[in-house]
């Protein structure tokens, strides 16, 4: 059975998690491996003749959210919803509520919000909606809520919403990540150490194609002075924050900016029959030599590792090498579809090496010189040579990591 969590969080103002551990997921959006799962947080605040729902969760398990919203209030009498974002995992047990809610409760949220609820689930769901513009501030009970956007965190429906009386900041993507935590919030450290690396993948799969909007809108919440001084921030996956909230907005903003961490390399090859692995390990051993850190990833006969992790440790690596065969006159297919993403998902500005590998035509390389050069990254070298490595192979490969290595220092 799937756990779900019901926690008060705060005694005044009255604030509960909502919260449903997702461990049936296999692919977050149909795409991105996540076997750690997800979480879907939502919200309830009860405050003085009024009760306020910060979005919902996702429709699979509407049954699971109506009853444990029904533990703390009849849906009858929530008096408004406020949708920060209408990705259906975020969304999907909406229908239902409202129509258990007789749709008395008005619906906050911006107006791009408001065409993609009619879109999704007809124009019931929207008929009681209150459209707010960026930085308005709506009095609802004796709490004052500032409504500030926040476009492409995901979609460019999306805002967060900021308690002034009591620094509170729901952020719903922004500020989540993949993992099923086992705490709902930062206090114990190792929970957070698990954690942060989810993070990492999600912002990378999720927003990367966005990850540029990520440091300006941080700028942006910063500039507005609540981040400094915010008690909790209380994001729509994974995690809430209020030992350090600060430490999820700085890790987001260093992984939207791509900074490395020492000395880490991202090594990812594909190797059919072992001709790009021979390669692959003198880069590797030159890497060691001077106290680089590779982290590996390959695709050969037994293995093939999922592009969401490999996503996930672009960000933080100070270069890329990639190990490539020819296939077909074009790119390994795995290889292929994994630069793809990552020139989608995590284009940085990096180092890139290229090693590749053929048996009658090199044209691997090339292709992939082609593709770098139209990315942030920036190409070191590709070395594309025939067949079985030779000694003066290994050579031009020693040669082009320690220009890499160079490039880097
Ligand atoms: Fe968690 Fe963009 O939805």
């Amino acid at each position: 059975m799937v756990k779900v969590w019901i926690e008060k969080l705060l005694e005044e103002p009255e604030l509960y998690l909502l919260r449903v551990d997702d461990d049936r997921i296999r692919y977050f959006e149909a795409t991105w491996d996540i076997p750690e799962g997800i979480t879907y947080n939502a919200y309830l605040m009860k405050l003085k003749d009024v009760v306020i729902l910060f979005d919902a969760w996702k429709k699979d398990y509407t049954e699971e959210f109506i009853e444990a919203l029904s533990s703390l209030v009849d849906p009858k009498e929530i008096t408004h919803i406020v949708v920060h974002h209408t990705e259906p995992d975020h969304t999907g047990a909406l229908p239902k509520l409202l129509e258990l809610n007789e749709y008395k409760a008005q619906i906050i949220g911006t107006n791009f919000a408001k065409n993609l609820l009619q879109g999704f689930y007809g124009s019931d769901v929207v008929k009681n909606f209150h459209v707010v513009r960026d930085g308005e501030e709506v009095k609802i009970g004796d709490r004052t809520f500032r409504f500030i956007t926040v476009p492409w965190l995901h979609w460019p429906d999306t805002m967060i919403t900021y308690v002034i009386e009591d620094k509170l900041i729901f952020s719903c993507d922004a500020g989540g990540g993949y993992g099923i935590p086992r705490a709902i919030d930062d206090s114990d450290e190792e929970v957070v150490k698990e954690y942060l690396p989810y993070v990492t993948k999600y912002i990378v799969t999720v927003i990367g194609h966005y990850h540029k909007y990520i440091v300006q809108n941080i700028k942006k919440l910063k500039s507005l002075g609540i981040i400094e001084s915010v008690r909790m921030i209380l994001p729509g996956h994974g995690l809430i924050w209020r030992r350090n909230p600060v430490r999820i907005f700085e890790h987001y903003e260093r992984v939207g900016a791509g900074i490395p961490t020492k000395d880490k390399v991202l090594v990812l090859y594909d190797s059919m029959y072992g001709f790009v692995e021979e390669r692959m390990k003198v880069v590797i051993e030159e890497l060691r030599k001077y106290n680089k850190k590779p982290v590996i990833y390959r695709f050969t006969d037994k293995e093939a590792p999922a592009v969401s992790d490999i996503l996930g440790e672009v960000p933080d690596s100070e270069a890329l090498i990639i190990g490539v065969s020819t296939y077909e006159a074009d790119v390994h297919p795995r290889i292929r579809y994994t630069l793809y993403e990552i020139l989608d998902k995590a284009n940085y500005d990096k180092p890139v090496l290229i090693v590749g590998a053929f048996g009658w035509g090199g044209v691997a390389g090339k292709k992939i010189e082609t593709l770098i050069s139209r990315s942030k990254f920036e190409l070191v070298e590709v070395v594309e040579t025939k067949g079985r490595p030779t000694e003066e192979d290994k050579e031009k490969l020693r040669e082009a990591v320690r220009r890499l290595i160079q490039w880097i220092s």
